[in-house]
């Protein structure tokens, strides 16, 4: 190892646990940073580390990672646009990954779609209680009642907790086996890069390149992907 990059300090990523972290690691591995402490899935260790790139890797519930980033202990995270607004950290958002696509909607049994055009005050149930609350209040102008749930959250029309539900829907499998539909779009959601606002000025160099390199390959992808549909 040379001493120049033995004097350099690690980069920290935060990664949200479970396919995020699976998926980021694939796309770290094609702009040459490998984890290979990380393949090891017996491995009950939390942080990893690449001695030769000074880049060190932990997972984290998908949750806490703005909460690292904001403060410092990563340097860089990468978790679902969902958490990033419903945490609302300081931290810059820097890059759309392009992977973990899906959709913030509210949604309900179909009859509730009348509940949502005249300003009812009607119950809404949630694992996104922010979302939920400035989609409602700031967007739509409509006073509701928003249940905080931890899961599951399509249970609450079904049983009665709820009028209608803020949540992800992805492939909309989970809705249509419940008898539920999307009834309002609130944003499109996808896997992002966020940045710590100091280690952004501290390591500019490091990070544009890391971001200039991935844009790089998500946009090669991307343009591989369109081409498979033209042709
Ligand atoms: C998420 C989300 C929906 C489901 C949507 O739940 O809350 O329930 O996935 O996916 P689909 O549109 O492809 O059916 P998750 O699996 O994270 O579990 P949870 O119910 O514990 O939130």
């Amino acid at each position: 190892m040379s001493g120049q990059t033995q004097d350099m300090r690690y980069l920290t990523f935060a990664l949200g646990k479970g396919r995020l972290a699976d998926k980021t690691l694939a796309l770290l591995e094609k702009i040459g940073i490998t984890c290979e402490e990380m393949k090891d899935k017996n491995s009950r260790k939390l942080i990893f580390v690449n001695e030769e790139l000074r880049f060190r890797f932990f997972l984290a519930k998908g949750s806490d990672v703005p909460t690292y980033v904001e403060y410092g202990a990563a340097d860089i995270g990468v978790v679902g646009r969902d958490t990033i607004l419903e945490e609302n950290r300081r931290v810059y958002e820097v890059l759309d990954l392009g992977f973990g696509k899906c959709r913030m909607c509210v949604c309900g049994p179909a009859p509730a779609k009348e509940l949502l055009q005249h300003h009812e005050m009607i119950r809404v149930a949630s694992k996104y209680p922010k979302i939920a609350k400035d989609y409602f209040y700031d967007q739509k102008h409509q006073t509701v009642d928003i249940i905080k749930l931890n899961g599951s959250v399509e249970l609450g029309p079904i049983v009665g907790l709820s009028d209608v539900i803020v949540d992800i829907v992805e492939t909309g499998s989970t809705l249509k086996e419940n008898g539920l539909e999307v009834l309002e779009e609130i944003c499109p959601l996808s896997a992002r890069m966020i940045v710590n606002q100091v280690s952004m000025k501290m390591e500019a160099e490091r990070i544009k390149k890391l971001l200039q390199a991935l844009k790089d390959v998500i946009t090669t992808e991307a343009n591989y992907e369109n081409r498979k549909i033209i042709d």
